[in-house]
This record gives C-alpha cells, sequence and structure tokens, in this order.
C-alpha cells in the first residue's frame, strides 16, 4: 500500500473549523446531581470540563458552525462544495441524515451528503471516504464534519437538569433520581458536545501533501461492550414508554474492556499503517487520537515512544466529543503550530462496533 502507487488527485486539506457551545461544566458542577467527584473524574479520565449545548440545539446547529469555520480558514465559499460528508452518533433524527441538515443550514445547492454511523471512529471513516471520492474523481471538494450533542442522551430528568443548571438546590433531587443519576455516571462524566470540521480540495500537483490512506477495521462480535440495547429495528414499536423508563436507550458500555482494546489497538494500528506506508515512528509529526480518556492517551503514547510535542490531546477541556475529536484535536494543535504544512499527521481511533484504525495526512 504504498503511497506513490495509488492514483488520481490528492485529497489537500484546505481549512479546520470548530464549534463548541459556550456553557462550559465543570466536574464539580456535575457532582451535584450524582455521586462523583473531581478527583475521580480527574484521575480516572483525565477531564477537567466539558461543553454543553443549550436544550433545542442538534447536532447539525453546531456542524454547520464547524463547517463554516473551516470553509472561512479556507477562504471558500459553501457553494464551492460539491460533496459533505458527516460523522455523527447523535443525529437531530432517526432519519433524514444530518449531512443533509448541515448542507441546508450551509445554505447551498443541493449536493451530494451522507451519515457516517462509526461513532468515536466515525471521523477517521470520513477521512477515508474523502480521500476516495477525491482519489476516484467523484468530487473536487468536500467537507468533513464530525459533531455530536451527547447531553441528548443523558437520562437525567428536567429537574437534575435544573439543579444541574443551579436553578434547584441539590436536596430537591429525589431518591429515585439520584439512583438513576448514579447509575450512569461510569458514563454521563465522561462526554461533551462539539463539532469539528475539515475541508478538503481536489490537487494534481500536491507535493505528497494531502491523505495518504490507511487502514480501518471493523468487528461486529465486540458488540456487547459498548452499545445502546434500546430504541433500534429490533424493538416494535422501535421505542416506547417502557425503554425510557428502563433506560435502555443509554449506551451499554463495559469501560475496563474498551479501555484495553484502545490501549493495545491504537498503538498497533498506528504502527502498522505507519510501516505500511512506508514510515517509521521518527518521520511522524503528530499523532492525534480518538479523546476518549487520557490516561489510554498516555499510555498508547508511552507504548510508542512518542514526545509529548508529537501528540496533542485535549479532552481535559472538552471531554470524549465522539465524532468531533479529531478535527477539534487537529484544528486546536494546527492553532499551536504543531501541524505545520509537510507534517505527517496520523488520525488513530477506536470506539464502538467494535471499529478502530489509523488514517495518514499530510498537511
Ligand atoms: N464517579 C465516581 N465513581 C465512579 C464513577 C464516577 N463517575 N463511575 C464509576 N465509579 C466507580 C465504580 O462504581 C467503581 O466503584 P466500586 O469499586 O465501588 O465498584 C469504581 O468507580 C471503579 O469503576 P471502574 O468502572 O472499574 O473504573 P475505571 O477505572 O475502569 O474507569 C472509565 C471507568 C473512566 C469509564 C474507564 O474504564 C474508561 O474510560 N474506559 C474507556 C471508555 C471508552 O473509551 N469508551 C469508548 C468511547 S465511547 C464511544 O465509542 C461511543
Amino acid at each position: 500500500m504504498s503511497r506513490d502507487a495509488r492514483s488520481g488527485p490528492h485529497a489537500v486539506l484546505a481549512g479546520t473549523g470548530i464549534a463548541i457551545p459556550p456553557r462550559a461544566v465543570t466536574n464539580d458542577e456535575l457532582a451535584r446531581i450524582m455521586d462523583t467527584s473531581d478527583e475521580w473524574i480527574r484521575e480516572r479520565s483525565g477531564i477537567v470540563t466539558r461543553h454543553f449545548v443549550e436544550a433545542g440545539v442538534g447536532s447539525s446547529d453546531l456542524g454547520a458552525k464547524a463547517a463554516k469555520a473551516a470553509l472561512d480558514d479556507a477562504a471558500m465559499d459553501a457553494g464551492d462544495l460539491d460533496y459533505l460528508v458527516c460523522a455523527t452518533m447523535t443525529p437531530d433524527h432517526y432519519f433524514p441524515g444530518t449531512g443533509t441538515l448541515i448542507q441546508q443550514r450551509l445554505g447551498v445547492d443541493p449536493l451530494p451528503a451522507l451519515d457516517i454511523r462509526q461513532q468515536c471512529a466515525g471521523y477517521a471513516y470520513g477521512l477515508q471516504m474523502v480521500d476516495a471520492l477525491i482519489r476516484g474523481g467523484v468530487a473536487k471538494a468536500v467537507m468533513l464534519v464530525g459533531t455530536d450533542v451527547h447531553t441528548s442522551l443523558m437520562p437525567w430528568s428536567a429537574r437534575s437538569w435544573k439543579v444541574l443548571d443551579g436553578e434547584l438546590p441539590p436536596e430537591e433531587l429525589s431518591d429515585d433520581e439520584r439512583e438513576r443519576n448514579d447509575r450512569f455516571r461510569h458514563l454521563a462524566v465522561l462526554f461533551g458536545d462539539a463539532a469539528g470540521a475539515m475541508v478538503f480540495r481536489a490537487d494534481e500537483t500536491a507535493n505528497g501533501r494531502g491523505l495518504l490512506g490507511g487502514k480501518l477495521y471493523g468487528d461486529g462480535d465486540r458488540l456487547d461492550i459498548l452499545y445502546v440495547p434500546g430504541a433500534g429495528s429490533l424493538h416494535r414499536p422501535w421505542v416506547d414508554a417502557e425503554m425510557i423508563e428502563q433506560a435502555v436507550h443509554v449506551p451499554v458500555m463495559d469501560g475496563r474492556q474498551v479501555f484495553k482494546l484502545a490501549v493495545t489497538r491504537m498503538p498497533q494500528v498506528t504502527k502498522e499503517v505507519l510501516g505500511g506506508y512506508g514510515y517509521g515512528l521518527d518521520d511522524l509529526g503528530l499523532l492525534i487520537m480518538h479523546q476518549a480518556n487520557l490516561r489510554i492517551n498516555e499510555a498508547a503514547q508511552r507504548s510508542l515512544g512518542l514526545p509529548d510535542e508529537k501528540v496533542h490531546n485535549n479532552i481535559q477541556k472538552y471531554g470524549n466529543t465522539t465524532s468531533a475529536t479529531l478535527p477539534l484535536a487537529f484544528h486546536e494543535a494546527r492553532q499551536e503550530g504543531k501541524a505545520p504544512e509537510g507534517a505527517l499527521v496520523a488520525f488513530t481511533v477506536l470506539g464502538a462496533g467494535l471499529h478502530w484504525g489509523s488514517m495518514l495526512m499530510r498537511v
């Protein structure tokens, strides 16, 4: 899979953008509504704050904002785009997809727009899709958005939200409400809302720049360690009041299993992909990993023997933003000068499905 053997125009990065909801939520604020602490969350996950949207803001709203920012950065108009790919785990609606809603919010003429449903690995799948679309001559300017509004998955009552927002004192919560909030504390403290976008242009003479390729995996055998058991076509109707009461619309996660797989497979696949394209770890300028847990990324970095300046993490500020983690971390790393033109960047992920893999890009 050597880089030079592949034909077609290169998908070269033209711009990046992000959208972060203004409201930052601290660990102490979460502790108002569940039995948790700043110390536990920081120690186990590295997370200090995450951002939450206001009720009524969906993944398409954040996605469109990030897409506009990426277009501005690239000095492009939305009308220049001829394809839009959106990775999200939390679409505005069961159907249609969020990609088309972003197209509509950008105010452009109809164009092909699709959603990718690979959760934490969604953006890496999106990078492969962009590479294929541009190399195959299907598109010349592609917007890739990753957007997630996880607050929509939080199994909290309206009163819990008021306590979180400081509108009611914690004593107002019933024992049942507390029990339910505690039951999902291992999940609820990890996630935040955000979107990130990267826009790519076809370039025939890219001098080695652009998406280089990569390797992605999917293995349905590991569904049980991270999935949403209810609210789907296995059920008739697909969702009902009992499911909501039992909270089977909330993800089930075996955190320890996911953790173990992430710390082994993320370094493994990064090395596999670098080697497959004729590169070594010394050639790597920057590693952007999915931001699910800072401890996972620290272990992966140690296992690869990479210095701090070659890795960028920002889960401390944003929590796990699923489809948005890669573009969000890359955007900030780029702003900090960690991804200058010509740098080799690996985007490495592991998440529900199980899906994992790594994609390479020369900035
Ligand atoms: N606050 C306080 N205590 C808690 C919390 C919390 N928020 N959550 C769990 N605990 C308690 C548990 O009840 C348990 O208590 P016990 O010892 O009395 O039974 C104790 O803390 C340890 O629980 P573990 O689940 O074993 O804690 P662990 O060290 O594994 O950390 C965590 C949990 C942070 C979830 C970690 O396993 C993890 O990050 N795993 C990976 C998650 C991940 O990568 N997910 C994939 C991305 S999501 C996607 O793809 C959609």
